[in-house]
Formats: structure tokens, sequence, C-alpha cells
């Protein structure tokens, strides 16, 4: 059962990326704010879990990270290979990730989690990969952001084919300290911020995040959540 909803939702994703390709995810640069809050730094080891067409990746190379990502659409997978035939990506489900334990400085995970049918075991994945003082970036989708809960929820708008979900800010802090994670902050997505400032087509490296997401946006109506979380143990 599970294994034939996981290859629906893969079959989903295969399609989505077949036919809307590089218009289904954000640009590039909208991408950097996830290893600026992680302060990236040079030679850190670094992998982005559900890395879709590798927007992160190419973000990564301004780091000088050593960089990988694994994603369930081997579609996707294909295209990082066509147009970064060195990146280190592959096809896999981050419920049973191809690493070796504690390997990982840096663990990105953008806008998937929800995604996943059995999150506490991809949780659970992440943290295995993870160095023992790992710095993890998580986005999710905010159940109470009102393009959710009055669009999406009221109105079944829901894509149930890519599994598509949310939680409320209480919902995914408590998913991540049962999953033995402690949280060192918690963030508005900036993206629809940018956006509305057409900041869009400057470099974003930049901006002060922190404290653009923390002036511009009240946490409980964010459409999507930034946790940055470290091992609790
Ligand atoms: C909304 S896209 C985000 C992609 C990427 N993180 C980004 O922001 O550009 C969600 C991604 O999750 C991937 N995905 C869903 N379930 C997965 C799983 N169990 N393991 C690995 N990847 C998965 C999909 O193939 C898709 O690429």
């Amino acid at each position: 059962m599970t294994a034939n909803r996981q290859q629906e939702v893969t079959k989903w994703f295969n399609g989505t990326y077949s036919k809307r390709g590089n218009w289904y995810l954000r640009p590039t640069k909208a991408y950097y704010i996830f290893l600026e809050l992680l302060g990236a730094k040079e030679g850190q080891k670094y992998l982005d879990i559900a890395c879709g067409l590798g927007r992160l990746l190419e973000a990564s190379t301004e780091y000088g990270l050593d960089s990988y990502g694994i994603d369930i659409s081997s579609v996707a997978i294909e295209k990082i290979k066509e147009k970064f035939p060195d990146f280190n990506a592959r096809v896999a489900n981050a419920e049973e990730l191809p690493f070796n334990d504690k390997t990982f400085d840096l663990v990105t995970c953008i806008g998937s989690l929800e995604r996943m049918l059995n999150i506490p075991l991809a949780l659970q994945e992440m943290q295995r990969v993870g160095k023992q003082d790992c710095n993890y970036c998580i986005l999710v989708r905010n159940s109470e952001a009102n393009s959710w809960k009055y669009i999406k929820a009221l109105l079944n708008l829901k894509n149930k084919k890519g599994h598509q979900d949310a939680k409320n800010l209480e919902e995914w802090t408590t998913i991540f300290k049962t999953a033995g994670y402690k949280i060192d902050g918690v963030y508005p997505d900036q993206y629809s911020i940018i956006k509305k400032l057409k900041l869009r087509s400057f470099g974003l490296k930049k901006i002060n995040y922190k404290q653009l997401v923390n002036d511009n946006n009240p946490i409980t109506k964010t459409e999507k959540f930034i946790f940055l979380l470290k091992k609790d143990v």
C-alpha cells in the first residue's frame, strides 16, 4: 500500500518536472537565504534532501561546499545531470538515505518534508547522516496560512497526487522535538515578501534575512516556516 502510494507520488513529481520543468520552482537566487541562515562555510559537507532541480546545489557552489543532493524523482535528477554533469545528485528516498552515519555538517530540506509519506522516518534518517553538530534548515508549509486554510483545505484544492500537506507551528515544533531535534530558530518564509518588495532581480545574498523576515511577516500567518534545527543529544 505504502509502496504503491509512493509510486503515485513519485509519478506525479516526474510528470510535473517533465511538463513544467523550471517553472515549478523558485528561481535560484531565492535559495541563498537557506545557506545564509545556516552560516555555510567553505569546505563543509552539505546534503540537500529532495533537491528537485538542484537550485540549492547550484547556490551552494558560491560557498565552496562539498555538496550532495538526493531526490525521489528520476526526471529531476536527470535534468540536474544535463545542466550540471559534475553535481553529486542521485535518486533516493529521504526515508532511506544512501550515506553513512555522521557524514554531513549541513542538511537542508526545502518545501518537501510534508510531501513525504513517513515524516518520522525521514527525520530519523536526517539525524543519522548529520554529524553531532550538524546544522539543519527545513522549510515546511503552514496550515494556518490563509492560502492554505481558506483556499486549499476549505475548497479541497490540496494536490493529493503530489501528497501536498501542511501543519501549524505547534504541530511542526512537536514533530521536530519528538524526532530528537532542538529548535535553533524559526522564521517566516521570505519568498512572498521578497516578491512583494520586488527584490527578485537583486543579489539576494546581501540582504539581512533575519531582519527582513521578522520585520515584514507575522510568523503565525506565514505561508511556510523556515526551521533551523540541531541534534538534541
Ligand atoms: C516542492 S518540490 C521542492 C524541491 C526542492 N527542494 C526545491 O525547493 O527546489 C518537492 C520535492 O520533494 C521530492 N520528494 C518528495 N518525496 C520525497 C521522498 N520521499 N524522498 C526524496 N524526495 C522526495 C519531490 O520529488 C520534489 O522534488
